[in-house]
């Protein structure tokens, strides 16, 4: 398995309700290690720039005004496979179908609030390492 890159971002529902210690926990339970993190808020540039494949879609405004709408915790992760690795301890998008065990199954109930980002693919964790890091 290649060693990689990937951003997640714990989102504003996950700092708000004090999971980040449990959250940055399970990453490296996992083997997983955090490269860079910083607590801030997304600007609404970063935030287009990250959802850019979203716009249109109907739920891309409420996305928008949601990941702006408080502190955010910003991360760099890395780890052989850390992409899917990532992603699999996040859950089903929907933390209604997310697995018990799982960071969005355990702390999120909404879609509209469900508790992390992680990119989706390595050219995605690039580009997301991008717009949050420089
Ligand atoms: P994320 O980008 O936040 O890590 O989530 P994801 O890859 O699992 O899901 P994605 O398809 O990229 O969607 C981005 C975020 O938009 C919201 N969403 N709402 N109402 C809907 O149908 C809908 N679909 C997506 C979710 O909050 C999702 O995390
Ligand atoms: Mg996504």
């Amino acid at each position: 398995m290649a060693e990689e890159k990937t951003y997640s971002m714990i989102k504003p529902d996950g700092v708000r309700n004090g999971h980040i210690g449990e959250i940055v926990n399970r990453f490296e339970r996992a083997g997983l290690k955090i490269e860079r993190m910083e607590l801030g808020m997304v600007t609404m540039e970063q935030a287009k720039a990250n959802y850019a494949e979203h716009e249109g879609k109907p739920f891309y405004d409420g996305l928008i005004s949601y990941i702006t709408s408080g502190p955010v915790v910003k991360m760099v992760i890395s780890g052989a496979g850390a992409v899917a690795k990532c992603r699999s301890l996040m859950g089903a998008t929907n933390p209604a179908e997310a697995a018990p065990g799982t960071i969005r199954g355990d702390f999120g109930l909404i879609m509209d609030e469900n508790v992390i980002h992680g990119s989706d693919s390595v050219e995605s964790a690039e580009r997301e390492i991008k717009i949050f890091f420089n």
